[in-house]
């Protein structure tokens, strides 16, 4: 996936109206979107197909899918058919429940994304120990997009040398996490960016701002 400047606009504002406002005010500089539970569970899965025609944006949905395989084939297909490019999935559940995703997302030609370790410090307790055992569980599946925390530069370093120069990661936690947004670059492809750009008083300078200190 190619994404402009190497942000992705994570959009957590749960009315439309707001959202729309700021992808307005910060298209120039973005083309790829990521929502998740609280905008589509507010607005509902159109979402996806409006900034798709109203931004001609790429929608990533962060639907951290983490089910049986029976039920993430069937969150992923309503995904994909409402219009998604990516979806995220948890890989946590193992490999059966990881291909779901990835044979939803092929059926459709469109990309799945798997979550290796989470950004948040909760994360630490549990998901921390098995991540990189995630990571190799998707190379092993030929899974070439990744979740990786920037808040952690050391573990997302380790999942970059498990995963491969050629593997895609994305990373969430920069800027309200205490993220760095050029550190985090030099392992990470894309920086999943929400609420330093959404609840800023200027989303555009925000933005600006970012892309400034990663050139
Ligand atoms: P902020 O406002 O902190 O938003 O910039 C971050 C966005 O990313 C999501 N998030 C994650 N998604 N793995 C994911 O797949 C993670 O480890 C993770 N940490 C944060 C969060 O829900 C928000 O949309």
């Amino acid at each position: 996936m190619k994404v402009k400047n190497n942000i992705i606009l994570a959009m957590d504002l749960m009315d439309l109206a707001s959202a729309e406002s700021v992808c307005e005010s910060i298209n120039q500089y973005i083309d790829t979107i990521k929502i998740g539970y609280p905008l589509t569970l507010a607005e509902g899965l159109k979402t996806i197909g409006l900034f798709k025609e109203n931004f001609g944006y790429k929608v990533i949905c962060d639907y951290k899918v983490a089910d049986i395989p029976a039920t993430n084939e069937k969150i992923a297909n309503l995904t994909f058919d409402a219009g998604a490019d990516a979806i995220i999935c948890h890989g946590f559940v193992g490999p059966d429940s990881v291909e779901a995703c990835k044979a939803s997302a092929e059926d459709h030609g469109k990309e799945v994304f798997l979550l290796t370790e989470m950004s948040h410090p909760g994360a630490i307790r549990f998901l921390q120990k098995d991540a990189d055992d995630i990571a190799r569980m998707g190379v092993e599946m030929g899974i070439s997009n990744y979740v990786a925390p920037s808040t952690r530069p050391d573990r997302l370093s380790e999942i970059r040398d498990i995963v491969g120069k050629d593997s895609f990661i994305i990373s969430p936690g920069v800027g309200t996490q205490g993220g760095d947004p050029k550190e985090t670059l030099k392992y990470s492809n894309a920086l999943i960016i929400g609420r330093s750009i959404y609840n800023a008083e200027d989303p555009e300078t925000a933005t600006k701002d970012i892309i400034d200190s990663i050139q």
